[in-house]
C-alpha cells in the first residue's frame, strides 16, 4: 500500500480540494496517513494570497527536505494556487519538487505520478478550465469531526478585485451542478454530518441553467427549474432535513440578494451569518480596489441584512489595511465604517502586493510596512473592542448550539457553535456530540461565548 500525507494551506477551497484530491488518489491505491514520515507521496496544497502565505510554504518545504534525504524515493507535488502561479518555474526554485498540479488539473493526478515513477520525469499540469466542478468526485473527509462538512458548490473567481490573485490562480468562475450539490448534502447527512458549509469564493454568484450544460446532466436534472440562482440552491438544500445546519462563503456585497437573505430569514436551519468582507470604508479606494461597490451601497446591504433578516444576524468582514495611495483620513473612514456596522468578527490584513494583479500592473505599493501595520494594529484594536461587545449582548440568553467538539482548552467543556456562527464552551456532557443542545450565555469574551446546557 502506498501512503499519500497532504497538507492544506489557506483558505477553506483548498482544504476541501484536497479532500477531492484524497479520493482520486485513494482510487489509486493510496491511502492516507497523517504520519509524514512514513508517506510515499507528500502533496501540499498552496495558497498565494499573500507574500506571507508563499514563504510559509516555501519554509514547509525546506523542512519537508530534510525527510527526502533519508527516502530519497519520496515523491513531492504542490498542488493549489502557489502551484498555478509559479507553474514549472515552482521545479527550478524548489529542487525537491516533483510534480506541479493547478486546481483544475486533479484529475490528471494519477499520471502525474505514473510519469514520475516510472519515467523518473518531473511533471507539471497547470491548465486552467472552463468546466471542471469536480461534480461526481465524493470527497474522501480529511481530518473530519463526522458533524460539520464544506460542499463546494462553485470554482473560480471573475471578479478581478486589483490586489487579488485567486482570478488567476483558480481561472473563470464555474458552477457545479445543483443536483450533486444536493446528493452530497444529502449523502452527509445519512452520515450523521450536521452542518455544511457551501463553499465558492463568490458563492452569491452562483448560477447553473440546464441550458449551457450538457445533455446528460439535463437528462438527470429535468424535474429542477431551468435557471438555478444561488437563493434556489440554498433553498433546496435547507429543505433536505430541518436538522441540517447549513452555512455558506464568501458572499461579495455586489450579488447577495434579498431573496438570499429572505430564505435565511425563512429556514431556522439556514444558519443568521453572513460574511460580507468590505475591505474598505472608503469610496475612492473601494474604487481602486475594483470592488465595484462603495461605502454607501455597502452599507445599505447591512441595513437590508439587519432589516431582513435581523439585528442578531452574525457579520464579518475582510479588511486590507495600506493598499496602494491609501491616506490616513481613508483610513480612518475604515475605522468609522466598522463603527457603522459594529461586526462580530473581521479577517484583517496589511496589503501584500502579487505579482501580475491589476494592482501590481497600475498603481504604486507606497505606503511603508510600518504605517501599513500601524493602521492594522488600530483596525484590530477596534475589532476586538467591537467583538467583545457583540458578544456581552448575549448574556443570559439561550441559544440552540450544534455540539461539534471537545473544548481545546479544557477537556471537561464541550463546544460548538450559535447559528450566528459564535464559538460558545460549556460543561462537558455524555453522547451530545452531533446533537443541538440550547446553552444558556454567562460569560464571554472576545472570542467566545461561556454558557450552561439549559
Ligand atoms: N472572495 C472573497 C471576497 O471577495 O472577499 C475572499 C477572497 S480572499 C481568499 C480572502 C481575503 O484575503 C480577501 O477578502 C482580502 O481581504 C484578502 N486579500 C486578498 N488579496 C490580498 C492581498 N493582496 N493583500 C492582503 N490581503 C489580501
Ligand atoms: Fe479575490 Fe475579489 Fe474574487 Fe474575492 S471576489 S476572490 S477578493 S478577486
Ligand atoms: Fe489562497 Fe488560493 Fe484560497 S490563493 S486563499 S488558497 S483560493
Amino acid at each position: 500500500m502506498k501512503k499519500l500525507f497532504i497538507q492544506s494551506y489557506g483558505c477553506a477551497m483548498n482544504f476541501s480540494d484536497s479532500e477531492i484530491v484524497a479520493s482520486i488518489l485513494s482510487k489509486e491505491g493510496y491511502i492516507i496517513t497523517n504520519t509524514i514520515e512514513e508517506s510515499d507521496l507528500i502533496l501540499i496544497n498552496t495558497c498565494s494570497i499573500r507574500e506571507k502565505a508563499e514563504e510559509t510554504i516555501r519554509h514547509r518545504l525546506r523542512n519537508i527536505n530534510i525527510i527526502k534525504k533519508n527516502k530519497p524515493s519520496l515523491i513531492i507535488g504542490i498542488l493549489g494556487c502557489m502551484a498555478e502561479r509559479l507553474k514549472d518555474k515552482l521545479l527550478k526554485e524548489e529542487k525537491i519538487v516533483d510534480i506541479v498540479a493547478g486546481p483544475d488539473s486533479y484529475r490528471d493526478l494519477p499520471k502525474l505520478i505514473c510519469k514520475v515513477l516510472e519515467k523518473n520525469e518531473k511533471s507539471v499540469n497547470t491548465i486552467l478550465s472552463l468546466e471542471e466542478t469536480y461534480d461526481n468526485i465524493e470527497p474522501v473527509r480529511l481530518n473530519s469531526n463526522g458533524i460539520t462538512a464544506f460542499i463546494s458548490i462553485m470554482r473560480g473567481c471573475d471578479n478581478m478585485c486589483s490586489f487579488c490573485v485567486v482570478p488567476f490562480t483558480r481561472g473563470r468562475e464555474r458552477s457545479r451542478d445543483p443536483l450533486s450539490i444536493v446528493k452530497e448534502a444529502k449523502n452527509l447527512y445519512s452520515k450523521g454530518y450536521r452542518e455544511i458549509t457551501l463553499l465558492g469564493q463568490n458563492v452569491d454568484s452562483y448560477k447553473w441553467s440546464k441550458e449551457t450544460n450538457n445533455k446528460k446532466k439535463l437528462e438527470k436534472s429535468t424535474e429542477i427549474k431551468d435557471v438555478i440562482v444561488f437563493s434556489d440552491l440554498l433553498e433546496m438544500v435547507a429543505n433536505i432535513n430541518s436538522d441540517l445546519r447549513i452555512r455558506f462563503s464568501t458572499s461579495h456585497p455586489k450579488d447577495i440578494t434579498n431573496d438570499v437573505l429572505k430564505v435565511i430569514k425563512n429556514h431556522e436551519n439556514v444558519c443568521n451569518y453572513i460574511h460580507l468582507p468590505a475591505q474598505s470604508g472608503n469610496s475612492r479606494i473601494l474604487k481602486k480596489m475594483n470592488r465595484t461597490y462603495d461605502r454607501n451601497w455597502y452599507l445599505d446591504k447591512i441595513n437590508n441584512i439587519k432589516k431582513i433578516v435581523g439585528n442578531e444576524c452574525g457579520i464579518s468582514s475582510d479588511f486590507i489595511t495600506g493598499f496602494c495611495s491609501e491616506t490616513e483620513e481613508e483610513h480612518h473612514d475604515t475605522l468609522s465604517l466598522m463603527d457603522n456596522v459594529i461586526y462580530d468578527y473581521s479577517y484583517m490584513y496589511y496589503y501584500s502586493e502579487r505579482p501580475g494583479t491589476l494592482a501590481q500592473r497600475k498603481y504604486e505599493d507606497d505606503i511603508s510596512l510600518e504605517i501599513k501595520k500601524r493602521r492594522l494594529s488600530e483596525i484590530i484594536k477596534k475589532q476586538n473592542k467591537h467583538s467583545l461587545n457583540r458578544n456581552k449582548l448575549t448574556i443570559d440568553k439561550t441559544y440552540k448550539v450544534l455540539v461539534d467538539g471537545i473544548s481545546k482548552k479544557s477537556s471537561d467543556y464541550n463546544k460548538g457553535k450559535t447559528s450566528e456562527n459564535k464559538l460558545i464552551v460549556f460543561p462537558k456532557k455524555q453522547n451530545i456530540m452531533g446533537t443541538y443542545v440550547d446553552v444558556r450565555v454567562k460569560d464571554c469574551n472576545s472570542a467566545t461565548l461561556f454558557g450552561e446546557i439549559c
